[in-house]
């Protein structure tokens, strides 16, 4: 049998073997074989990635780049990524199993980050104060913190890479990634387009390997300034602790249990398509997955038949295929969890209705049936829990209050979706449920201009738009006598 081809770290515009010469494999999870080997990263990788990334923050070819020149490095960089953007979706269905079709939509809009923030690199700037004194000029200067360290998941590799990178770069910062050991090829892929696009080598590296081996070490590293994550909250917990020991910022992008509540007013043909593409895209594994299906007692059996009797008839199968429709799994781990949540919410006293088996479709990759549950109580824990998985649980609800004091009734508050006619119902449940991100009518919109904020366990800080551009720079308060009078003896006070 060949080799497995193998990918080094990306360190100062070099591939770089790992300095205990450690490699992981990664699997392809449709066929669940192993296709390609990652570097395997410990601290000492770390160290050469954040010291590029410390003697890029202070090159002159970065530091003094004008902050136009530094935005049109980035749409450069979009462009590029429109050239390569077959081959990174392509890149990135193997890894991870998503949809060919979903990730070539993905593609097409990737470049819209970094150019939304190519356009905003200029625009970043301080404000002059007023009224400390005449003769005191105060003013601001809005500063790169120096070397991001950004952590990324599985689920949307390249998406959540672009979220952190586009910011951190037109912000004038420089960064190290450190991918999902799980999903490192696409990054890898995108890494030799930074030099095209004109970043100085070091701008911009990459680090492969596990979480406590090559993860922790940057979130420890005395020269990482701030820490941006996606993931788990119990991995986002454990950074949030070393990030406050050390005194310095993270945002941090985390779980989910959210919200897909229907009103019998609603266009229900229309609210049950919401409800599959909110927990059955991607197989149910994205932080928004609209988890818990509430439904009015008055729809509730429409809206149940109409969801069942579509995911009955989901395509689940080859993430190549055009016709697919459903995707396996990324991780083995994550189809054994999704299993384990199917037999415990059972054990509940949950139903299952549709799904809760692996299907047969002549692949060994770590497929599921796309689930639903009936019968499930708001406390129990596959109600509580985020399982990433295709799986729903539909529960009834008599009024607003009930609908929201369920919807409310998480630790998680990331996303919510509600499906009405009536437009005061919409704002009042805007203004009253708990998540970051409502959507009424439409489930998963999403754009690089629209914050992005985890409520609750949910996260902390924001992504997207241009709030983010706080959490990648620091104020500076700049104070300066302009008077010509010579100083005063300051231990003569006048009054
Ligand atoms: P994870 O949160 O542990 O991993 C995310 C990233 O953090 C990876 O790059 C990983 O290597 C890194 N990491 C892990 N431990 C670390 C540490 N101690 N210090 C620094 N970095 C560390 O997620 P994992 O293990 O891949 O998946 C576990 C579960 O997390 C999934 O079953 C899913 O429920 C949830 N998850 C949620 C996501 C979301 O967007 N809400 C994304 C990915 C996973
Ligand atoms: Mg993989």
């Amino acid at each position: 049998m060949n080799p497995l081809p193998r990918h080094d770290h990306y360190i100062a515009g070099e591939w770089t073997a790992p300095a205990d010469g450690g490699y992981f494999a990664s699997v392809n999870p449709a066929t669940a074989e192993p296709w390609y080997e990652a570097a395997r990263g410990t601290a000492a990788d770390v160290d050469r990635a954040v010291d590029a990334a410390r003697t890029a923050f202070e090159d002159p070819r970065w530091r003094d780049l004008s902050q136009t020149r530094r935005g049109r490095l980035l749409r450069n960089l979009g462009d590029l990524i429109g050239d390569h953007a077959e081959r990174l979706a392509r890149t990135e269905t193997l890894d991870n199993g998503k949809l060919l079709r979903e990730m070539r939509a993905q593609l097409a809009g990737l470049p819209e980050y970094f150019y939304y923030y190519a356009g905003l690199a200029d625009k970043i700037q301080g404000e002059v104060i007023p009224g400390a004194g005449r003769e005191l000029l105060n003013y601001t200067l809005r500063e790169p913190v120096g070397v991001v360290g950004a952590i990324t998941p599985w689920n949307s590799p390249l998406l959540l890479t672009a979220t952190k990178l586009a910011p951190a770069l037109a912000t004038g910062n420089t960064v190290v990634v450190k991918p999902s050991e799980h999903t490192s090829a696409s990054l890898l892929a995108l890494a030799p387009l930074f030099e095209e696009a004109g970043f100085p080598p070091g701008v911009v590296n990459v680090v492969t390997g596990y979480g406590p081996e090559a993860g922790a070490p940057l979130t420890e590293h005395e020269a990482v300034a701030k820490v941006t994550f996606t993931g788990s909250s119990g991995t986002g917990r454990r950074i949030a602790r070393t990030c406050a020991d050390r005194l310095i910022g993270c945002t941090l992008e985390l779980g989910g249990k959210s919200p897909n509540i229907i009103f019998p007013d609603a266009d229900l043909r229309s609210a049950a398509m919401g409800v599959i593409a909110g927990i059955f895209a991607a197989a149910g594994q994205t932080c928004v997955a609209g988890s818990r299906v509430l439904v009015h007692r008055e729809a509730y059996d429409e809206v149940l038949e109409r969801v069942t009797s579509r995911a009955a008839t989901i395509r689940v199968g080859d993430p190549l295929e055009e016709t697919t429709e459903l995707g396996p799994l990324a991780l083995a781990e994550q189809l054994e969890k999704v299993e384990s949540y199917v037999e415990l919410g059972q054990a509940e006293g949950g139903k299952v209705v549709c799904g809760g088996r692996r299907p047969d479709t002549g692949l060994d990759g770590y497929f599921y049936s796309p689930t639903v549950f009936t019968g499930t109580d708001n406390g129990m824990r596959i109600c509580q829990e985020e399982i990433f998985g295709p799986v729903a649980t539909v529960m009834p609800f008599g009024s607003e209050e009930e609908a929201l004091a369920i919807a409310n009734d998480s630790a998680y508050g990331l996303a919510a979706g509600v499906w009405t006619r009536d437009v005061n119902r919409v704002h009042r449940m805007a203004a009253r449920l708990e998540a970051g991100t409502v959507w009424a009518n439409t489930y998963r919109s999403m754009s690089p201009m629209s914050p992005r904020a985890g409520f609750k366990t949910s996260g902390m800080g924001t992504e997207h738009g241009t709030e983010v551009i706080r959490e990648y720079t620091r104020l500076k308060s700049v104070w300066i006598n302009t008077s010509e009078e010579p100083a005063g003896d300051p231990f003569i006070l006048r009054s």
